[in-house]
């Protein structure tokens, strides 16, 4: 068994994160759904943020949504904000706490279950993922990734959880896996569990499970405007449905082939607020990497003489830019404003 060591390991090592003082379920859920895909560091300000405003579901059930995704902006994966919001209005008395009750929640998925059974409930379930599913890959000495290999991991992490502190069998694992038991670099002379490690006595850990070969994220051409009228400027949200959804933005889109930025943004606006727009300035343009694709964006500025014609599909508001900072943008529109702060 190597509850044990780890859990010894664990006592001398664990990291102090505020998600671990006061543990109760939705502390661990909030935390669980801010972390995925996402740094434990990037995720400390947000957690603490979220609980002094947010400190138990009864204030987030009175809560406005975008109230909580004001918090949430710039922590990326705007979906999980959403669902947060959505599971609070699905709980109608306590916060579930059996795993079916749990994964039917939006946003629940095995892996967030079964850690916050294991951490807030002490239950015999292991959350696991991926430096758990690595540290079970080396123990066992499995290199290629497949079901199987899959079902020989998890039932390896089951049959090790610890009767008694299955919460801290689940985190020491966690812990292991982001210090020592590492993707690219393992510090094995450290680790107290390498006398049962199949890929330390290997001497080439790394290779265990096989590396996959990283694909390459797709860019998008974009050109925005931001139009002035009155002294204002205009805002739109974006839909539900789409990536960033729920975050205000500047109007704009895609440029197609063999369109220039220029002509696009004159289409675009059209498109999207039916205003002749016929000659936008252009100000600069911004790079930003989002998770799952780049976008160039070519940033214009418009003055329009008249907005009568004014027709926007979603939400939108005139507003004045030094109110911008009352709402939640995407992290490409901050570097826009950083333009636009320089044309003053
Ligand atoms: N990553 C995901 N969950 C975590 C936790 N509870 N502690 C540290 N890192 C984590």
């Amino acid at each position: 068994m190597i509850n044990q060591k780890l859990l010894e390991w664990f006592d001398q090592n664990k990291r102090n994160l505020p998600w671990r003082h006061g543990r109760n379920p939705y502390r661990v859920w909030i935390s669980e759904i801010m972390l995925q895909q996402t740094q434990v560091k990037t995720v400390i300000p947000y957690f603490n943020k979220w609980m002094e405003k947010y400190p138990n579901l009864e204030s987030l059930k009175n809560a406005k949504y975008d109230d909580i995704i004001k918090i949430w902006e710039g922590l990326g994966y705007y979906s999980r904000c959403k669902n947060i919001y959505s599971a609070v209005q699905k709980i109608t008395t306590s916060f579930p706490k059996t795993y079916e009750e749990l994964v039917s929640l939006p946003g629940i998925g095995d892996y967030t279950a079964k850690t916050i059974l294991a951490i807030a409930y002490n239950n015999q379930a292991v959350g696991i993922d991926t430096n758990l599913e690595r540290i079970g890959y080396r123990q066992l000495g499995l290199k290629a990734k497949s079901k199987r290999n899959q079902q020989r991991v998890i039932n390896f992490l089951e049959k090790n959880q610890s009767k008694d502190r299955p919460g801290d069998y689940n985190e020491a694992l966690m812990d292991l896996g982001s210090s020592l038991c590492k993707a690219y670099t393992t510090f094995c002379k450290q680790c107290p569990i390498k006398s049962s490690c199949k890929a330390f006595k290997s001497s080439s850990p790394t290779k265990y499970p096989t590396p996959k070969i990283s694909k390459k994220l797709p860019t998008y051409d974009i050109a925005v405007s931001v139009i002035k009228f009155d002294n204002r400027v205009l805002i739109s949200k974006r839909e539900n449905t789409k990536f960033l959804s729920g975050l205000w933005e500047f109007p704009g889109g895609k440029i197609e082939k063999n369109e220039s930025a220029e002509i696009a943004i004159i289409r675009e606006l059209k498109e999207e607020t039916n205003l002749n727009i016929k000659t936008p300035t252009y100000l600069g343009s911004i790079k930003h990497q989002y998770s799952h694709f780049g976008v160039n964006i070519a940033l214009f500025i418009s003055y329009p003489k008249s907005i009568s014609n004014l027709s926007i599909k979603q939400d939108y508001k005139w507003i004045q830019i030094d109110d911008i900072d009352k709402y939640a943008l995407p992290k490409a529109n901050h570097k826009m404003l950083d333009i636009l702060r320089k044309l003053d």
